[in-house]
């Protein structure tokens, strides 16, 4: 059997969790595979939400195995959190949980680190989530990092404290003070003990190899299916370096994130919301500063789904849709969030960029630093309520047209459309391998 992986093409947020959760039932696991509790995935059903961001978005069914592997980071105290959170709406994530001994931890240390390098870039600042991500996954890379498997080491408080101390040691040379400092509300001693904390619930949970656990699931024919966090355009390599995460958010983060071979990725599924949005800093072409990307902001509720910030909205992009198309190899799309579009009477779609004068249909290396005009094509709204629609053949004619015209753009078929941030609110199109 290979395993299946859903993808956000655009910069995170494009409803992952939601789609995941819908598609579990196709499952027997669903697997993380990269990233932290920078994530924040919404799930919403029987007039209830969730927004988990370590935890697979696949916990809500009660018979499916959930793996968080060797490439996710976790923060103890986050954790702890999240499962508590779900155990009191009647949820036992512990249950179903699996976590690899190999995932490395976020230390409350690089949370602070996080702080302090984001305060001293001033103006220059990425817009970090703050929970760790970049300091976490520097010390993993710089071979300094603890992992889950080291909770259980005689040694591991020493350990602890002599990454600690190195963390302290470089924070010093910053103009930051960390004495003040509240890590999601907590001064730092406070935070530490929760951490701790949460460290004993992790030696609770179920300790694996993931990468023989994964593999030996796929030998058996169990169906997986890999959740992707953030967004291809968030990639380390391939985003707005350097306003990116610092993983690869990319399918080929799949194989090293839980220790599959790519003969053993089979369907590749990207998803994508009908318009853009980014929430913290760098480029964004088609990003609106006026009514209409404040009305995709209302109607969007367009908040982060873990920090609370306003994501900044634009229209859709089809020059960075083609390019994480081709990142990704991606078989399927999924179109989120069309009901936020109901209210416009004119949409715009992006097909090509201009740079300096001359017309490119690339992505440039220099993202960042250019001035990139977008050229639009414009379509006619639908107008009209698509919210309750239960049937793809009762959508308005100008929606089919909004979707074909992407179909021809990029050469790839959506799909599914989504309609709403309930389970329900889905709708399949046309001959798919999805099981809806
Ligand atoms: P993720 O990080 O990719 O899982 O996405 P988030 O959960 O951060 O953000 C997506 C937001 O859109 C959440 O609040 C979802 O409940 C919501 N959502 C998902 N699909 C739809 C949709 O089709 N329409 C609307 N209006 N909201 C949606
Ligand atoms: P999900 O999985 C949207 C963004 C941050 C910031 C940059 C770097 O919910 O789609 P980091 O904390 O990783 O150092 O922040 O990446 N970012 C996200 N934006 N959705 C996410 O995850 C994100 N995770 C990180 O806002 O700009
Ligand atoms: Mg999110």
């Amino acid at each position: 059997m290979k395993l299946d992986v859903l993808l956000g093409l655009q910069w995170g947020d494009e409803g992952k969790g939601k789609i995941v959760d819908v598609l579990t039932a196709n499952y027997d696991m669903v697997a993380r595979f990269q990233g932290g509790p920078n994530a924040g995935h919404t799930i919403e059903f029987d007039e209830q939400k969730f927004i988990l961001h370590t935890i697979p978005s696949g916990i809500f069914d009660p018979v499916k195995v959930n793996v968080i592997g060797n490439g996710v980071i976790i923060d103890a105290a986050i954790l702890d959190q999240e499962i508590k959170g779900l155990k009191e709406k009647g949820i036992n994530a512990s249950e179903n949980l699996h976590i690899s001994r190999k995932a490395h931890l976020i230390l409350p240390t690089h949370r602070l680190l996080d702080a302090a390098c984001e305060t001293s870039k001033g103006k220059l600042k990425i817009g970090s989530t703050l929970k760790g991500i970049s300091p976490t996954y520097m010390d993993k890379i710089g071979r300094n990092g603890l992992r889950i498997g080291d909770i259980f080491s005689e040694n591991f408080r020493e350990k602890y404290n002599k990454l600690k101390d190195s963390h302290l040691k470089t924070i010093s040379f910053y103009d930051f003070d960390y004495a003040d400092y509240k890590i999601d509300g907590s001064l730092f001693d406070e935070y530490e003990q929760k951490w701790f904390e949460g460290i004993e619930k992790i030696k609770s949970c179920k300790l694996i190899n993931s990468e023989y656990y994964v593999n030996n699931a796929l030998a058996a024919n169990k169906r997986i299916l890999a959740e992707g966090a953030q967004g291809s355009m968030l990639d380390i390599d391939f985003g707005s370096y350097p306003f990116v995460t610092s993983s690869n958010t990319i399918n080929s983060g799949v194989c090293s994130g839980l220790g599959v071979s790519p003969h053993k990725v089979g369907k590749v599924y990207g998803i994508f919301k009908a318009y853009c949005t980014r929430v913290g800093a760098g480029p964004f072409p088609t990003e609106l500063h006026d009514e209409d990307g404040e009305r995709m902001r209302d109607v969007g509720r367009e908040y982060g789904s873990t920090t609370g910030r306003p994501r900044r909205c634009g229209w859709l992009d089809l020059v960075a849709l083609k390019y994480s198309i081709m990142l990704n190899g991606v078989d399927e799309l999924m179109m989120m969030k069309a009901d936020v579009l109901s209210p416009f009477e004119e949409l715009k779609i992006c097909t090509a960029y201009r740079i300096d004068g001359k017309k490119t249909n690339e992505v440039p290396f220099d993202l960042s630093t250019r001035e990139i005009v977008p050229e639009y094509t414009t379509l006619r709204g639908w107008n009209e309520d698509i919210s309750g629609l239960e049937d793809i053949d009762g959508i308005p004619k100008e929606l089919n047209h909004y979707v074909e015209f992407i179909e021809s753009v990029v050469n790839i078929p959506v799909r599914i459309i989504s309609i709403g941030p309930d389970r329900k609110q889905t709708l399949r199109r046309g001959e798919t391998s999805l099981n809806l």
